[in-house]
């Protein structure tokens, strides 16, 4: 990527209005010189979602999310700063290469860059390519590909929605790359094009339907192919391969037709294994499925679902395999805030969705969705599978799992109906099971000094908050834009005298911008990046100091000479507390007198 000219990013805020922008996602009232509406980066049922015309940033007044239309559109799309900036230059009609600097250059930076949009190209080129291959096999009587393809039950809009193609293997995609202009470093970096010991250029996918993986703004950043069912016969042959990871592909942060399921308004998301289940559910009409590849799932991806919805299933083969891995995906979506529930296909015959579907249609799997059952359930019924209660052990095993699953539910009211439920179910007495579910919960209990801390903590922010406001103040009057008060805040604060962190990173960064610019003429926050940062200074721009910038001031400055006085009092009074002369203790003795009648003056 080329070094733009910060004159690009203000060129970029001017041209994107942030009501339009939001408007776009989330649906937003007047109200005053704002707007307000459901926050789209928290759950909430009444609107703390703030858009501010006037200054052009929005703000959540329950999560605290703030920034301008870029720093929005970066978090609602998961786009990195650049991706932003790119996608509203294009809304706006801005020509980005104008803005470029050439004497400015970060070559290692650049470079990267400049291979990742290659790749980008390259993957379209090669996807282009796969697909106008299997459109034209379809266009023949007959054929291997015809016969598997009609066989999945891939309509044509299916393969023209997914981009879903064939690799033959027969053109050598080397010479079609090399003559679309691509070096062979770029077709190696991509994946594609591998190179045997004879430095002989081959295709890494060969006689296998192609499934473009897209990221989140719909371009292609790698490939799997499927074999034909008669090369599966070769057992060496594996029935899926893969891109491997590289500069724009990366597995664990990728979600297969997360790009199709984020343009819908999302109750939950489906997470599949493979390729065919997540591309059958969205063919019937479930645009919430997302796949993850067959890999294990990863914080990556529990926090870009995150961003989306709350509430996710896991809709995982029905086999051994894919029950395990059900259960380490569990806790880390968990982990990240989100309800998980467990797909059960109530057919053993169908061992994933796509089978389900195909076999019982989408209304027979709606119901199945609709019956998801909870992660507490789930590590039951696992528990259940190795109960034998005919042996004692076993018994004894099994319930105090049970016991141990429960006793990590908070919610006091759900804990006793499913101890309610599973006594009733495995005809055992609630007695033992609610006994060891409370031992079990006064192990958890120990941990929980650590939660006392933290409220303790809350309350010393309560003490501290009058104080922060003091110092948000001291950057309000900084974003004033008038000279004089600026100056003399300059003047008279320093860095030093900040306690908050974010507010102090905030000072230093206004003071280090004067150097370079006439910060009364810029858009300071348009320069931050850094998101407590950002959320701490959209905080102070909605404290309306207009017409009081002057007093403001006087407050400020007459704080700040309080606190000197009050710390050369408690200075003093310690030294005459010590063994010291007569004169010395006279002459302290008059100061304080002053410092005290000044102070009183000064309330
Ligand atoms: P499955 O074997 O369940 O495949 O693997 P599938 O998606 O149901 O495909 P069909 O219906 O047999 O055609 C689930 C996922 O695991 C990955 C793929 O992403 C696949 O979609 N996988 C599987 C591989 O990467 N390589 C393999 O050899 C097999
Ligand atoms: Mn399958």
């Amino acid at each position: 990527m080329p070094y733009y000219s910060s004159d690009l990013i203000e060129e970029v805020i001017s041209q994107n209005d942030i009501v339009d922008t939001v408007s776009e996602y989330v649906t937003l009232k007047k109200s005053g010189r704002n707007y307000m509406g459901l926050c789209p980066f928290h759950k909430e049922k009444s609107p703390s979602f703030c858009v501010s015309m006037d200054k052009q940033i929005f703000k959540c007044f329950g999560c605290s999310e703030g920034g301008n239309v870029i720093s929005f559109l970066m978090k609602i799309e998961n786009l990195d700063f650049w991706d932003a900036v790119e996608v509203l230059a294009e809304r706006a009609n801005i020509d980005m290469s104008r803005y470029v600097v050439n004497n400015y250059h970060n070559k290692m930076d650049t470079a990267k860059s400049d291979l990742k949009d290659r790749l980008i190209l390259l993957n379209k080129e090669v996807g282009l390519f796969y697909h106008n291959n299997l459109v034209e096999l379809l266009k023949e009587e007959k054929n291997d590909v015809k016969d598997y393809i009609l066989q999945r039950k891939f309509d044509s809009k299916t393969i023209n929605k997914f981009g879903i193609g064939y690799a033959t293997g027969k053109i050598p995609l080397y010479d079609y790359l090399l003559e679309k202009g691509f070096t062979k470093e770029e077709m190696l970096a991509s994946g594609i094009i591998l190179e045997n010991s004879s430095q002989r250029m081959y295709d890494r996918y060969y006689q296998r339907v192609i499934f473009p993986i897209f990221d989140i703004r719909d371009r292609i950043i790698g490939f799997g192919g499927r074999a034909l069912p008669k090369n599966l016969q070769d057992k060496r042959i594996p029935k899926y391969v893969n891109s491997p990871e590289n500069d724009i592909y990366h597995k664990g942060r990728t979600l297969y037709l997360m790009n199709f399921a984020k343009r819908e308004k999302l109750d939950n998301i489906i997470i599949v294994e493979g390729y065919m289940d997540a591309i059958a559910l969205q063919k019937f009409g479930f645009l919430n499925a997302v796949a993850s590849l067959g890999t294990a799932l990863t914080e990556n991806q529990a926090r870009l679902i995150k961003k989306y919805t709350d509430n996710v299933i896991i809709g995982y083969d029905q086999d051994e395999a894919g029950q395990e891995a059900i259960m380490r995906g569990l806790d880390i979506l968990a982990n990240h805030g989100l309800n998980v529930k467990v797909l059960k296909l109530d057919r053993p015959d169908a061992k994933d969705p796509d089978e389900y579907l195909n076999k019982y249609g989408p209304e027979r799997l709606k119901k199945c969705i609709d019956n998801a059952i909870s992660l507490v359930e789930f590590k039951v019924e696992k528990l259940e599978k190795n109960y034998d209660p005919e042996n004692f052990d076993s018994k004894v095993r099994f319930l105090t799992g049970i016991s141990s699953i429960l006793s990590k539910i908070d919610n006091n009211i759900e804990r006793d109906l499913y101890i309610d439920k599973i006594s009733k179910k495995y005809g055992m007495s609630p007695g033992p099971i609610l006994q060891e579910v409370e031992k079990g919960m006064k192990n958890k209990k120990a941990s929980e000094v650590q939660i006392d801390m933290n409220s303790l903590n809350k309350k010393m922010q309560l003490i501290t908050s009058v104080r922060k406001r003091q110092e948000q103040y001291i950057i309000a009057l900084l974003l004033s834009k008038k000279k004089k008060i600026v100056d003399a805040v300059f003047e008279n604060v320093k860095s030093q005298d900040i306690d908050d962190e974010n507010v102090r990173k905030i000072y230093d960064f206004i003071s280090s911008l004067r150097d370079e610019y006439d910060i009364n003429k810029i858009d300071i926050l348009s320069k931050i990046q850094d998101e407590d940062m950002i959320k701490e200074i959209t905080d102070i721009m909605y404290i309306d100091i207009s017409g009081y910038e002057e007093s403001l001031l006087q407050d400020v400055l007459k704080n700040k000479k309080k606190e000197k006085l009050f710390a050369r009092r408690d200075e003093i009074i310690e030294r005459l507390n010590q063994d010291i002369s007569k004169d010395e203790g006279e002459i302290l003795k008059v100061e304080l007198n002053q410092i005290v009648i000044e102070l009183s003056r000064l309330k």
